[in-house]
């Protein structure tokens, strides 16, 4: 098994890490880092439903198993905003649901409020769950508790992106909001490292790295202006 690059302090912009800091503590430590909200970029979700979940099933329309990876998921509202659209789709297609969903994250608070399911809602979120209050209930007048059926979506885990090595090839990979934390050059291993558990054809979600780099790793951006790059070419062997 090959080992992943590791990031350090000197990957992370603008970072007052001591000697002794690392990623984990940084990331665990600082609340600007964790910002995150339901249904966020409202472009993502209305691309994943309305071109990516598409696109994938007319490749394959007898697919068994689509696999989504949340890469730094902060608290779960991202991975749970991709639950609730992809679950909506597959109900309207009438379609038997079947997949799952990696949320990973370096900081261990996020990930346990992701495992706990409940959330107080921010006054910009409660438009857009109105749309899909039947994956929740409310608790009370702010808090919701996502639906046990849809978290059984969701395998939470605490990883580092820069240092594992996470077996399945996924359909779709979303990492928003956590290379402009990197530096440019850094941004470039990690991307390379995450998308080498795309499967070829599957879609990645990224910002803040530049399309050329991209291109040259064998990935086509989905349409003008998009975030979403389908994999055209394996880059399994790619030394780039
Ligand atoms: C600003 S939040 C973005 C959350 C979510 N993706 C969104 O867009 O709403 C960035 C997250 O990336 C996580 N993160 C940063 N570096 C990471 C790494 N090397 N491995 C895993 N998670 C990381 C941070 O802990 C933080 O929760």
């Amino acid at each position: 098994m090959i080992d992943k690059p590791k990031a350090t302090a000197k990957h992370v912009y603008e970072a007052d890490l001591g000697p002794s800091s690392d990623l984990e503590s940084f990331f665990s430590s600082s609340m600007l880092v964790t910002r995150t909200d339901f249904f966020r970029q409202l472009t993502l979700f209305r691309e994943l439903e309305q071109l990516v979940l598409p696109a994938l099933f007319r490749q394959e329309t007898n697919r068994k198993k689509l696999l989504i990876w949340s890469a730094g998921c902060s608290d779960g509202r991202e991975p749970y905003s991709l639950a609730m659209v992809t679950q909506r789709w597959f109900n309207n297609k009438g379609i038997a649901a079947n997949f799952m969903i990696r949320a990973s994250d370096i900081n261990r608070k996020q990930i346990d409020v992701g495992i706990k399911g409940e959330y107080q809602i921010k006054v910009g979120e409660l438009k857009k769950l109105r749309e899909y209050d039947e994956f929740y209930q409310l608790i009370d007048d702010k808090t919701i508790a996502v639906n046990s059926s849809l978290a059984r979506r969701i395998n939470f885990c605490v990883e580092d992106i820069t240092s594992k090595s996470f077996g399945a090839k996924y359909d779709i990979i979303v990492c928003t909001n956590v290379l402009l934390y990197y530096d440019k050059e850094y941004r470039k291993v990690i991307v390379k490292s995450i998308t080498d558990y795309l499967r070829e054809g599957g879609y990645l979600y990224v910002e803040t790295i530049g399309s050329r780099y991209l291109k040259q790793i064998g990935f086509t951006r989905l349409k003008s202006g998009s975030h979403f790059f389908q994999k055209t070419v394996s880059n399994d062997n790619h030394s780039a």
